[in-house]
């Protein structure tokens, strides 16, 4: 077990700072953050149901919806597993220590990192929920009080929950969304950071959690699959919005636009792992090399149905199929570019049957 310093540069690209809660703590790759880095989150968090103007006070129909989850229930159950007691176990064996207190789950800044959101109890970070609103969102507090609607309906009232789509104007929304997103906000229209989120969690960066502490490395995490079962929440925009808002499917542009971001990003982020890795052979590269060849033949087979000459020539200039010896120099920058820019209007009507159908969605769906 090698126990130098690990290198993860390559992962703070030119977006680092950009990246929300996880990509504070995770993006940057696995190293462990220090205590200090923990207290500028958790400052940040407002909470999804504690305190003043948390998350709940409006957004009940979402808080239904995540305490539903598996992103929920772990702050209640997954400390108690012999499986977590026993990753714990072995990264003590290993002597993986650092600058960790080793004790439990809830008292582990690495276990910390993924499972769990801190945020400031007095002058003190305690932990708090499992993966919460603002662990895909992102901390709250500087968009908070800026990410809601600001024109008035024609009778002069707020426009208030659900109501965007009926009483706001294009270009109100869109104001207002990039006034949030400056300050922090990734919002429903940021599929890209949304995923970029998803898959630096789901694929479990961090080669010493998997190789000494036996942590599984991901999973067979798809970005359709995953986010329309259990944690699906699409009030705002369904159809029955302001009236009877109800937990409504995505539309099917906006599932192809889920299926292609998902593959870019899982391709991206799955590659920059590979390029950080120490220990040759060993579990987690065995892992990501598993996960590069997957994305990029899920990449490939779109790009087949689709045509996408930029993508095709981006995907030309990595190596095919990554095998042990693959040394990754460098993620091209290209790869994340390119799939920022995917939208609902990119025509990708030719992959419907690529994507993965409503039964093989993860968890029950709210409100079914
Ligand atoms: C880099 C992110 C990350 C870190 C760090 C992390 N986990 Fe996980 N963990 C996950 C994800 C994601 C899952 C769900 C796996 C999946 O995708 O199905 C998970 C699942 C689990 C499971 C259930 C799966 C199983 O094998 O039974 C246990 C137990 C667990 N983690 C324990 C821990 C402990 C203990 C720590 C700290 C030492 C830790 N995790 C740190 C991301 C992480
Ligand atoms: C004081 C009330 C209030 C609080 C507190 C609040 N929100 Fe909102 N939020 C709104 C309203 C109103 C909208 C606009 C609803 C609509 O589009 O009809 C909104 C919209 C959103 C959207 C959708 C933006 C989009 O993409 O269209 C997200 C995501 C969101 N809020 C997340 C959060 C999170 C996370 C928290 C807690 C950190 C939070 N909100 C706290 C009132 C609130
Ligand atoms: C901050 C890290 C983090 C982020 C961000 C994250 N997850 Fe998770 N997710 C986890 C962990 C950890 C678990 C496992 C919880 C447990 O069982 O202990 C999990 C579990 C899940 C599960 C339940 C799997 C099961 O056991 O059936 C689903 C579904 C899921 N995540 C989907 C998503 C989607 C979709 C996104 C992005 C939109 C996402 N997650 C973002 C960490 C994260
Ligand atoms: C696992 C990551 C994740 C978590 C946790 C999460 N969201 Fe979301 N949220 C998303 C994604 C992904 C979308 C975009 C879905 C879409 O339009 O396809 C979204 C969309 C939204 C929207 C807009 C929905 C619409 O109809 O356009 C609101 C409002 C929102 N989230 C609020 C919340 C609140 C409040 C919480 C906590 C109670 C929360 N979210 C927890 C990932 C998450």
């Amino acid at each position: 077990m090698q126990k130098s310093n690990y290198n993860w540069k390559h992962v703070v690209t030119g977006t680092v700072a950009l990246i929300g809660l996880v990509g504070v703590l995770v993006g940057i790759g696995g190293a462990q953050p220090a205590e200090q880095d923990f207290k500028t989150i958790a400052k940040l968090i407002v909470g999804p149901d504690a305190g003043a103007d948390n998350c709940a006070n409006c957004h009940t129909q979402e808080t239904a919806v995540w305490k539903e989850t598996h992103h929920y229930s772990t702050f209640g159950l997954r400390h108690n597993t012999q499986r977590a007691k026993d990753i714990l176990a072995c990264l003590k064996q290993a002597g993986v220590e650092q600058n960790r207190r080793m004790k439990a789950p809830k008292a582990d800044n690495m276990c910390l990192q993924c499972h769990y959101t801190t945020a400031m109890e007095g002058t003190r970070p305690k932990v708090s929920w499992g993966i919460s609103c603002e662990s895909c969102h992102g901390p709250g507090k500087n968009w908070l009080a800026i990410h809601q609607p600001t024109e008035r309906k024609p009778d002069g009232g707020v426009i208030g929950m659900n109501e965007s789509r009926t009483f706001e104007s294009p270009e109100g929304r869109k104001a207002r969304l990039d006034g949030a997103a400056a300050k922090g906000m990734i919002h429903s229209q940021m599929i890209y950071r949304i995923a970029k989120n998803c898959y630096s969690c789901h694929t479990v960066p961090n080669e010493q959690l998997v190789n000494a502490g036996t942590h599984r490395a991901g999973s067979d995490f798809d970005l359709v699959a995953w986010s329309q079962g259990e944690i699906r929440h699409n009030f705002v925009s369904s159809p029955g919005a302001p009236k009877n808002p109800t937990n409504a499917p995505v539309t099917k542009e906006r599932l192809r636009q889920l299926y292609l971001v998902g593959a870019l990003v899982d391709l991206e982020v799955s590659l920059c792992n590979l390029m950080g890795v120490k220990e040759k052979g060993d579990t987690f590269h065995r892992a990501m090399i598993g996960r590069v060849n997957r994305a990029r033949a899920k990449v490939d087979a779109i790009v087949e149905k689709v045509g996408m000459p930029q993508l095709a020539a981006i995907l030309a200039s990595l190596p095919d199929p990554v095998t042990e010896d693959t040394m990754i120099q460098a993620v091209p920058s290209e790869l994340g570019a390119f799939a920022r820019n995917v939208s609902e209007d990119t025509g990708l009507a030719a992959i419907d049957d690529l994507i993965p159908k409503s039964s093989e969605y993860r968890g029950t769906v709210y409100g079914k």
